[in-house]
């Protein structure tokens, strides 16, 4: 099995071509442009679909994310020169340098341990000036969302750049404590199957409500979807968090 769609180059093709732009990029974006030609972190920014968009918005923007690959399909992309990528974590980021941070994609849901959490919180506030926003998505672990990654509800069709279409569906292997653990399966037309496994932390609103406040983030809101709707009213099934960086 190969591990981590992004890490594998051919897995990061397929990424983009399931996470096309949506509902969360114009949101995020939306959010970002509430401070004009500011200086916006992207952390975990992946293949740099909202990146870009920022930057051609007019902000300056650094994306920050592990996986190399994944930076490496962004650095391709056309007017990737406008923006600052950086291969690693959280532990990089310059101290007060950004007015705006965002964690998209559920990113959030990716850093699974608590202390390592608390860790990625304390740098986002020490990286933002004071008063600065950060905004994130975790899925409401009320809605359940697993439930629908099985054969036959995630079984989906990708259509790659180069023509040939992809016949993918995930499945889940465990939910314990927090985590659910699965396995995306592709299937390319010359029936060469890659398998991409991966674990989630599902925190509750309270969880992330004491990670903010003991990280010194005062929550602004926290939606539970895409139009703002209260948390557990959408079908979204999301926590939408907007916070603000303590003086
Ligand atoms: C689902 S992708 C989202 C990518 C991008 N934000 C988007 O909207 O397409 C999750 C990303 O989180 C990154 N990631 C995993 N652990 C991370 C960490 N500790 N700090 C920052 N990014 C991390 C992964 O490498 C991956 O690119």
């Amino acid at each position: 099995m190969r591990r981590g769609e992004f890490l594998d180059p051919h897995l990061v093709t397929v990424y983009d071509a399931e996470c096309p732009w949506g509902r969360d990029d114009d949101f995020f974006l939306s959010v970002a442009n509430e401070s004009p030609r500011a200086r916006v972190l992207d952390l975990g920014c992946g293949t740099g679909r909202l990146t870009l968009a920022l930057a051609a918005a007019g902000h300056t923007v650094t994306g920050v994310d592990p996986a190399r690959a994944s930076l490496d399909a962004a650095r391709a992309k056309p007017a990737a020169d406008r923006v600052t990528w950086i291969e690693g974590t959280s532990r990089v980021l310059p101290d007060r340098a950004f007015d705006v941070a965002v964690l998209t994609s559920h990113v959030a849901q990716e850093i699974r341990a608590d202390d390592k959490w608390a860790r990625t919180l304390a740098d986002l506030r020490r990286a933002l000036v004071p008063d600065g926003r950060l905004a994130f998505d975790s899925r409401d672990p009320a809605a359940r969302r697993w439930e629908r990654w099985n054969p036959r509800d995630s079984r989906r069709r990708l259509a790659l750049p180069d023509g040939r279409v992809v016949d993918a569906w995930t499945e889940v292997t465990e939910v314990r404590d927090g985590l659910v653990s699965f396995v995306h399966h592709y299937v390319f037309p010359d029936a060469d199957e890659l398998l991409s496994s991966g674990t989630l932390r599902f925190r509750t609103e309270e969880e992330l409500r004491a990670s903010l406040a003991a990280a010194g983030f005062t929550v602004d809101r926290i939606h539970g979807g895409w139009g703002g709707e209260p948390v557990g009213t959408s079908a979204d099934g999301e926590f939408v968090v907007l916070a603000r960086a303590q003086d």
